[in-house]
């Protein structure tokens, strides 16, 4: 029944707007986040794989599914680099909340002990612009074959928030009022924010050869459909990814319900 709805629905949406779109399943997030595990191990199949890997609740279930395969003996996320898509800055390396740390925690040392195979921004050179020339530097010889992707209610993917260029590049950036409301606030008391962020740029995220974009619940709703029916723009920074030739988008129902 969902691969049905899947089907329809990215045939309805190739009709509407008479062009190529992305590839649209609607499932149970659990069947989410098992098929895009088999994009990711297709991929660890290859030859000096390289991940991109993005942080929040919509890719945890991902993460889990990826362990239990490694676990299983039916993939080696050990063969892989894998790089991730941004962090805050201003806190300390040690800050349980940084996304190096919660990265390790749930993914990253289940296989790797010491997290070497984990690429990204680090905390520990504390100026926002050292950070960032350091990530960026490291970054770039590392193109994603696969890059996995949240999305903010704002549209944004990574920390590229609205007003982010089609051509953006790794770099500091502002979080937005939008960003900073939704953070929990159990976890980040207002007085306790990060005000900034390094992130890859949209250019980066285009760069992957192939996008996995996750989104679950209502409150996405609106991100995804501006994402994929609205004007490509930067309003919506994930529309900017829209014709990318091999973006796989993964919602459910709650999360297409604006489609
Ligand atoms: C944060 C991160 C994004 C992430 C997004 C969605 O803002 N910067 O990389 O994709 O939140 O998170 P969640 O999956 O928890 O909704």
């Amino acid at each position: 029944m969902e691969t049905f709805l899947s089907i329809r629905l990215t045939e309805m949406l190739q009709r509407r707007y008479r062009r190529r779109v992305p590839d649209v399943r609607v499932a149970r997030p659990d069947e989410c986040a098992a098929d895009a595990s088999r994009v990711i191990m297709d991929h660890l199949g290859s030859t000096d794989p390289v991940i991109g890997l993005a942080t929040g609740r919509s890719t945890t279930a991902l993460h889990r599914h990826l362990l239990s395969s490694h676990r299983a003996g039916r993939t080696d996320l050990g063969r892989a680099t894998w790089v991730m898509l941004d962090e805050f800055v201003g806190i300390a390396p040690t800050d349980p909340r940084s996304f190096r740390n919660q990265l390790c925690r749930d993914f990253v040392t289940a296989f790797d002990a010491a997290a070497t195979s984990l690429v990204g921004p680090d905390l520990g050179l504390v100026d926002p612009s050292a950070i960032c020339t350091a990530f960026r530097s490291v970054a770039s010889g590392l193109t994603p074959g696969v890059q996995v992707l949240g999305i903010g209610r704002n549209g944004h993917v990574g920390f590229n928030e609205p007003g982010s260029a089609a051509d953006s590049g790794t770099r500091l950036v502002d979080l937005s009022a939008s960003t900073l409301a939704d953070l929990d606030p159990a976890e980040w008391p207002v007085h306790d924010r990060p005000a900034r962020a390094v992130t890859r740029g949209i250019a980066d995220i285009a760069a992957a050869r192939t996008i996995v974009l996750l989104a679950f619940g209502t409150s996405k709703a609106g991100a995804i459909a501006a994402a994929l029916n609205g004007p490509a723009t930067a309003d919506c920074p994930a529309s900017l990814l829209r014709d990318h030739a091999d973006l796989r988008v993964f919602v459910d129902r709650d999360a297409a319900s604006l489609l």
